[in-house]
C-alpha cells in the first residue's frame, strides 16, 4: 500500500525549514500532503487562499507533493484521507514538550496513526514562521530563510499598509 504523510500546520508563512521538511517527507513517503489549518490564528498575515496558492507555486515541480486545508480535529482529517502517518518538524528540545502532548493526543485519539518527527536542515534550526513576520515588520532581512515567493509576498503586504 502506498503510503501516505500528512504534514498539517499554520504555514503562516511556509519558511524553508517547512520546504525543507515537506522535501524530506516527499523522499520518504509515496506522498506527502501539506495540510493548512483553515482559522488557526484569528488575524493570520496570509489568508488561507493565499497560503495554498504559495505553496501550490513552490511545490508546482513535485508531483508528490500536494497542498490542501482542513478543519476541526487533524485524526479525523487524516483518517478521510486514508493516510497512515503525520509527520511534524522537530527544531529544538522547546518544541519537544508541545510536539510529544499533541502526538501523544492523537494517538489517544487514533492508535493507528503513528506521528513522525523529522528534523530540518541545522541552517533553519532557529527560524518560524512567527519570527520571520516579526523581523520582516521591523525591516529586518529575512532572504534565505524564506522562499522567493514568499519574501516577495511579505514585501507587497508591508507596501498595501505603507504605500
Ligand atoms: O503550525 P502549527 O501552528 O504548529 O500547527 C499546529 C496544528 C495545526 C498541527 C495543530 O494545531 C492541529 O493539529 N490543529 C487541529 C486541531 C486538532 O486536531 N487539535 C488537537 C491536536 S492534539
Amino acid at each position: 500500500m502506498p503510503t501516505l504523510a500528512v504534514y498539517p500546520g499554520s504555514f503562516d508563512p511556509l519558511t524553508n525549514g517547512h520546504v525543507d521538511i515537506i522535501s524530506r517527507g516527499a523522499r520518504l513517503f509515496d506522498r506527502i500532503v501539506v495540510a493548512m489549518l483553515v482559522n488557526a490564528e484569528k488575524a493570520p498575515l496570509f489568508s488561507i487562499a493565499e497560503r495554498v496558492e504559495i505553496a501550490r507555486a513552490v511545490f508546482k515541480s513535485q508531483p508528490n507533493v500536494e497542498v490542501d486545508t482542513f478543519d476541526g480535529l487533524l485524526v479525523d482529517y487524516v483518517q478521510r484521507r486514508n493516510a497512515q502517518v503525520i509527520v511534524r518538524g522537530l527544531r529544538a528540545v522547546s518544541d519537544f514538550e508541545f510536539e510529544f502532548q499533541m502526538a501523544l493526543m492523537n494517538r489517544r485519539l487514533n492508535d493507528r496513526i503513528e506521528t513522525i518527527f523529522m528534523m530540518p536542515a541545522e541552517q533553519y534550526t532557529y527560524i518560524s514562521s512567527r519570527l520571520i513576520k516579526e523581523v520582516f515588520s521591523l525591516g529586518g532581512r529575512v532572504h534565505g530563510l524564506v522562499p522567493e515567493l514568499v519574501e516577495s509576498r511579505l514585501r507587497d503586504k508591508v507596501m498595501a499598509r505603507n504605500p
